[in-house]
């Protein structure tokens, strides 16, 4: 049988051994179709002097791809193509692409918080702790580590007014992971979601193949009476009372009461995102709307906000039937919290450093708040500085958009109020000042406030 040339390039300068690309580029011209099955291929002592490299390169690619089933090797006559039929025609495998350069842009981003430097002996300590300990030999709790759910009670109990028992706490990978598990347990039906509001949690419900019912929000809510015109079934309304995002509203107690009643009339279970009423600064965080109805609300907290978004834990506290049924859920499909950062977490709490770092924060945002407003309060209408690390400075459409094009022109971005809705009509800048340092976000206050002096 005559030998079938492979066309293949080996390059010195590629990041993978010589031996990994010959048996890549084989590989790939065998799963193309490129040579024909039963074809012979080269010795590799052949093949290793056409090439220029060691026949050692050629036998260790032969015998990975020997193994791996693209080739056969009858004894006394050579290698041979295996027939494996054909896979449809792509281009030959790229070469991996450089990573962009990291971007000079400086984020006035809602997403990001400031963490007091000084937590960083506590959060090695957390670590150092988790390294130290031996872990358990089976999967772990799928409603999360037992003194962690314990630890976590206590926390939304001192700083939330919610009143909870460890049953009734399920450990997290965050808000939207909680979210994305209660809308899994609820019967089919759309979602109503504050529009302005969380674009993430419009994604959460329309990944699930859930409708999203946009909601409006005036100065005291979401306007749940809406509802009422839609004939649509509705699984769960997702809702921000402490600080409606990104808005920065409080709801009024009547909403909160006609939102229960909306949610209790049609079966839906009411998601109440507390992701950052830690940081009130005019007045203790206010009760949780669970608080009011643990059956029918369910409250997702998370570490996103008070540790770093890249932790990727949170809690939801619900009724424990309804915890025990996602539980269940979770061990099903091995959804299990890991372990070493509830373990993490676990000691952060029980030494006191998470409320710790919720204080220093607390107050670096109330003087940043502060900042901003004096700032830019002028230039359109400000969110009350009451919380979190963000202002909303309603404008004209044109404003915002202008303002938001030259910031990017100057190296920085500021979200619009258009980056949160689908629906609503009002124009503004969403200004956060948690994830930037003092110095640019003086720099990037001077930039701002000059260019809406220009257009405002
Ligand atoms: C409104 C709102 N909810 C929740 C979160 C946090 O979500 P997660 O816990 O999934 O990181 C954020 C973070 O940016 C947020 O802005």
């Amino acid at each position: 049988v005559a030998v079938t040339p492979l066309a293949v390039e080996l390059r010195r300068d590629d990041a993978a051994p010589l031996h990994v690309q010959l048996a890549g580029q084989v590989r790939h011209r065998i799963a193309q179709g490129l040579v024909s099955p039963g074809a012979r291929i080269p010795s590799s002592r052949a093949l290793a002097t056409d090439l220029g490299v060691s026949r050692a390169v050629v036998e260790q690619s032969y015998d990975q791809l020997l193994a791996e089933g693209w080739l056969v090797a009858r004894r006394g006559s050579g290698t041979f193509v295996a027939d494996v039929g054909s896979l449809p025609r792509q281009g030959p495998p790229g070469r991996p692409r450089a990573a962009p350069p990291p971007p000079r842009l400086v984020r006035l981003g809602t997403g990001t918080p400031w963490v007091d430097p000084r937590h960083e002996a506590a959060w090695r300590r957390a670590w150092r702790d988790v390294s130290v300990a031996t872990p358990p030999a089976d999967y772990p709790d799928p409603a999360g580590l037992a003194e962690l759910r314990a630890e976590i009670a206590g926390y939304v109990a001192r700083t939330r007014g919610l009143a909870c028992t460890a049953d009734e706490v399920l450990v997290t990978s965050g808000t939207t992971h909680g979210m994305g598990l209660v809308l899994d347990d609820q019967a089919p039906g759309a979602v109503g979601i504050e529009d302005p509001g969380y674009r993430a949690a419009v994604a959460t419900a329309t990944v699930r193949g859930r409708a999203v019912l946009d909601l409006p929000v005036d100065a005291e809510g979401v306007r749940c009476d809406v509802l009422a015109g839609t004939l649509q079934e509705v699984a769960a309304i997702y809702v921000t009372p402490a600080h409606q995002h990104p808005l920065g509203t409080t709801m009024s107690a009547a909403r909160r009461v006609a939102l229960l009643e909306e949610a209790r009339r049609r079966g839906a279970v009411v998601l109440e995102d507390d992701y950052d009423s830690e940081f009130r600064y005019d007045v203790a965080p206010l009760p949780a709307l669970a608080a009011l109805d643990r059956r029918q609300v369910v409250h997702l907290g998370t570490t996103s906000k008070t540790l770093t978004p890249a932790l990727r834990l949170g809690w939801a506290v619900a009724d424990a039937d309804r915890v025990a049924r996602i539980a269940e859920q979770r061990d099903a499909r091995h959804d299990h919290p890991p372990w070493p950062l509830q373990r993490a977490l676990l000691t952060l709490m029980r030494e006191g450093s998470l409320d710790k770092a919720v204080r220093s924060a607390r107050r670096v945002y109330a003087a940043r708040a502060a900042r901003v407003a004096s700032r830019l309060g002028h230039y359109g209408t400000l969110t009350t500085p009451v919380a979190g690390m963000y202002l909303t400075l309603l404008t004209p459409p044109p404003v915002a958009r202008a303002v938001a094009h030259e910031a990017r022109e100057a190296d920085f971005e500021v979200p619009t109020l258009a980056d949160y809705t689908r629906t609503d009509d009002r124009a503004g800048l969403v200004v956060g000042f948690g994830g930037v340092s003092d110095d640019a976000l003086d720099a990037a206050l001077g930039a701002l406030e000059a260019s809406l002096r220009r257009h405002a």
